[in-house]
């Protein structure tokens, strides 16, 4: 019997899952949480591995394949390995990935490949030891051997992320590229998104993407390209070679119509939308004790509330909460 698929008011098939396995991080990225930050929720209000297993499950259900760990920092997350491999094991579960921030691949790409973890994309600002720091207040050599270690261990295709300030590390856009053609990674520059007075104050500082994608497109040839997946990268391909380059441009350029994901905090709180505060409180609810047949229903009914767009442009001081809540 064909699986009933999770289809939102709009018509729009919901097939990924993001999964927020924290939101506590290592690092301190100036536009995401704010330097000496104390408002983490409390690990004793997360789901547990069985309830994280049983969301999935039913999400499985509605014929999601795609699960993706993120946080925070979700390699934090003590036991994310096992984690990873329970995930892995659920029937329908066909491709499970991880973003990360790269700073304990080196020590956990072996073992996230054994567990069933098949690809990884990994935050990386900047190739400056010293911007990284500025930026991050991390060791960037730590997650540049964190990059190599999950191509060893063959967690491909990588995808480098960016997210791109202007005036702050823009420059640095170039020698990514580089870096990601040598490499045969994929670099995917992000607008800096108003989420939390952090991302505010950066996006303000920052403004969009179109004037490095304009600097980008003289300096290059750059043809349209698709990669399959779905996501709100807009890909294109530098002439005459296999790098691709691409734009998470939700401000300059909103893909909100062909929204496929939904994010589960690690409290089990399910976000419709990045850019509502609105969320279905899951993980209270399967803590009463329901049905796997209710908690169905809960799916259908929370999917029922997807906000059509963001309104990152109209309202950019609506988003209280921070990235690492529940990872981009
Ligand atoms: N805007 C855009 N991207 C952000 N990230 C964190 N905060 C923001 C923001 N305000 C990105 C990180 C990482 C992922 C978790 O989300 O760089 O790639
Ligand atoms: Fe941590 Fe990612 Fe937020 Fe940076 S952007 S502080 S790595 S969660």
């Amino acid at each position: 019997m064909a699986l009933t698929p999770l289809i939102d008011p709009f018509g729009r098939r919901i097939e990924y899952l993001r999964l927020s396995v924290t939101d506590r991080c290592d690092l301190r990225c100036s536009y995401c949480l704010p330097k000496g930050f104390k408002g983490f929720t409390e690990p004793k209000h997360w789901l547990n591995f069985a309830e994280i297993e049983r969301i999935v499950a039913a999400f499985a259900g509605f014929g999601v394949q795609r699960v993706r760990l993120t946080g925070g920092e979700p390699l934090t997350r003590r036991g994310i390995v096992e984690l990873a491999s329970r995930l892995a094991a659920i029937p329908g579960i066909s491709d499970l990935s991880l973003s990360t921030n790269g700073t304990q691949l080196e020590a956990l790409a072996q073992s996230l490949a054994r567990a069933g973890v098949r690809r990884v994309n990994v935050s990386l600002d900047s190739l400056d030891p010293m911007i990284f720091r500025q930026l991050t207040g991390g060791e960037l050599e730590r997650v540049l051997r964190g990059i190599e270690a999950a191509q060893a261990a063959g967690l491909e295709p990588i995808r480098i992320n960016t997210v791109v300030m202007v005036g702050i590390n823009d420059t640095e856009v170039e020698p990514l590229l580089d870096y990601c053609a040598a490499r045969g990674l994929t670099l995917r520059l992000i607008e800096p998104m108003p989420m939390g007075q952090t991302g505010q104050a950066a996006l303000r500082a920052s403004g969009t993407l179109e004037g490095v994608r304009r600097r980008l497109e003289q300096r290059f040839n750059l043809i349209p390209d698709l990669l399959p997946g779905g996501g709100p990268a807009r890909y294109y391909r530098l002439a005459s070679t296999q790098t691709r380059i691409g734009f998470i441009t939700p401000l300059s350029q909103h893909f909100c119509a062909t929204c496929n994901r939904v994010r589960l905090s690690a409290e089990g709180r399910l976000y419709l939308c990045l850019g509502h505060e609105h969320s279905y409180p899951l993980g209270e609810i399967i803590r009463t004790g329901i049905s796997d047949e209710m908690l169905k229903e809960h799916l259908l009914q929370a999917i029922a509330s997807k906000p059509e767009r963001h309104q990152f442009n109209t309202q950019p001081q609506q988003i209280v909460r921070f990235m690492a809540l529940t990872g981009g």
